[in-house]
């Protein structure tokens, strides 16, 4: 093992990296800077101070990086509307780049070899953050402990800890917790009676959303404005992106939307089951998709609408920082010049749906699509000659085969 003299640890407080910030100074007795990141997880992040102070830790950064995250983040992604595997809004997905800068940034500042983080070796979110690292900076070691100690359950994990005097949390139910990963984006559960995708998974596990069935009779409606496709107010009022998703984040928990129960394919090869709320997220891509419907030319749609899962599949991969991703991001950041307006939805049960948009830069002719007299010149003849000329190889095709 080559000496490391200084490891920045990306650090929550939970148990995981408690156990990991005790074993990398045992293991390599060298001095450990704690990053915590603020990504609206929804949890006070002072006592995480406390916690690693505890430790010994000298240097602690709390860093406070919700608009970043969802300003250079998830709006970018939602340009695309990237949704991977049809379903999933990419939540942990596009956390981990973000927390891979700023580890490099801070192991720079401090003159650290390494980083440190506690993914587990199963995962896909020790792909993105090592290859995040690699893409930022190919000098900077990564420890990654799940991978390089012996410890190999939860059970283990619990004796390290009470070796080490390490306090283990328990949920409210005085049960250990689930496997949960939330930010302003979503939060995501894994684990325990999730692991098996008969069970149903029960109330208890939904952190953010109500139960749909209890949602208000009364369905909620609000307007969304965007410009040059970021989202930019919520009910005509002008927000922050963080504030605009925390806003939506609200409407939609207290109206059950945004609930997905998931088996997906992980990158690095098993599927896994998964219970994911993204309230906000999920208001704004129906949103999204109004604004365009009405803004983006056909092809430029289709086109969009092809490279989305490519672009999806980058980002739960892991390639963030990436010259295919940088390729794919100009192409969707151009798409959007005219992607400006305002859209109108429902949020009633679970469900969220666009009931009216509207743009300065429309292409929709109300005069084109008519049914009554049009005021525009549409010569009903090109119809005929364009089905006509479509036809042309259908007529040859069936005629060949004998219809
Ligand atoms: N399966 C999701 C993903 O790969 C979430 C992973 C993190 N979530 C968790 N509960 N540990 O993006």
């Amino acid at each position: 093992m080559t000496k490391i003299e200084k490891i920045v640890l990306s650090y929550s407080g939970g148990l995981d990296t408690s156990i990991i910030l005790k074993w990398l100074q045992e293991t390599y007795g060298c001095e450990v800077v704690t990053f915590t990141a603020d990504l609206g997880q929804g949890e006070e992040l002072e006592p995480v101070r406390a916690k690693a102070e505890m430790s010994g830790v000298k240097d602690i950064r709390i860093v406070d990086l919700r608009e970043e995250f969802v300003r250079d983040f998830v709006f970018p992604m939602l340009l695309a509307n990237a949704l991977y595997e049809g379903q999933y809004l990419l939540g942990s997905s596009i956390a981990r780049p973000l927390i891979a800068k700023h580890l490099v940034g801070i192991a720079r500042e401090v003159g650290a070899d390494a980083v440190a983080h506690g993914a587990t070796g199963t995962g896909n979110d020790q792909i993105r953050f090592e290859l995040a690292v690699n893409a930022l900076d190919p000098s900077i070691r990564v420890i990654a402990p799940w991978r390089q100690w012996n410890i190999r359950s939860r059970m283990q994990l619990l004796e390290y800890a009470e070796k080490h005097r390490i306090p283990v949390p328990s949920d409210k139910r005085g049960e250990a917790p689930f496997s949960i990963d939330a930010n302003l984006l979503h939060t995501s559960t894994e684990g325990k009676i999730l692991e098996n995708p008969a069970e149903v998974a029960p109330d208890h596990v939904y952190q953010r959303t109500v139960d749909p069935l209890d949602a208000p009779d009364r369905p909620e409606i609000i307007t969304v404005g965007f410009e040059r496709g970021d989202p930019v107010s919520v009910n005509g009022k002008a927000m922050t992106p963080a504030a605009l998703l925390t806003e939506l984040n609200g409407l939609g928990g207290r109206h059950g939307v945004g609930r997905l129960d998931l088996v997906e394919n992980r990158f690095i090869g098993m599927k896994s089951r998964g219970i994911y709320e993204t309230p906000g997220g999920t208001i704004l891509l129906a949103a999204h998709r109004g604004i365009e419907s009405i803004t983006l030319d056909r092809a430029a749609a289709h086109l969009k609408d092809e490279i989305m899962p490519r672009y999806a599949e980058l980002i739960y991969n892991g390639f963030w920082f990436a010259p295919e991703r940088d390729m794919l991001q100009a192409l969707i950041d151009h798409s959007q010049a005219f992607v400006s307006g305002e859209v109108t939805l429902r949020l009633y049960k679970g469900s969220t749906s666009v009931i009216s948009r509207a743009s300065p830069c429309s292409l929709y002719s109300a005069d084109l699509v008519t049914f009554e007299e049009s005021a525009i010149a549409f010569d009903h003849h090109d119809a005929e000659g364009f089905i006509r000329l479509n036809g042309l190889r259908l007529r040859s095709w069936a005629a060949r085969n004998g219809r």
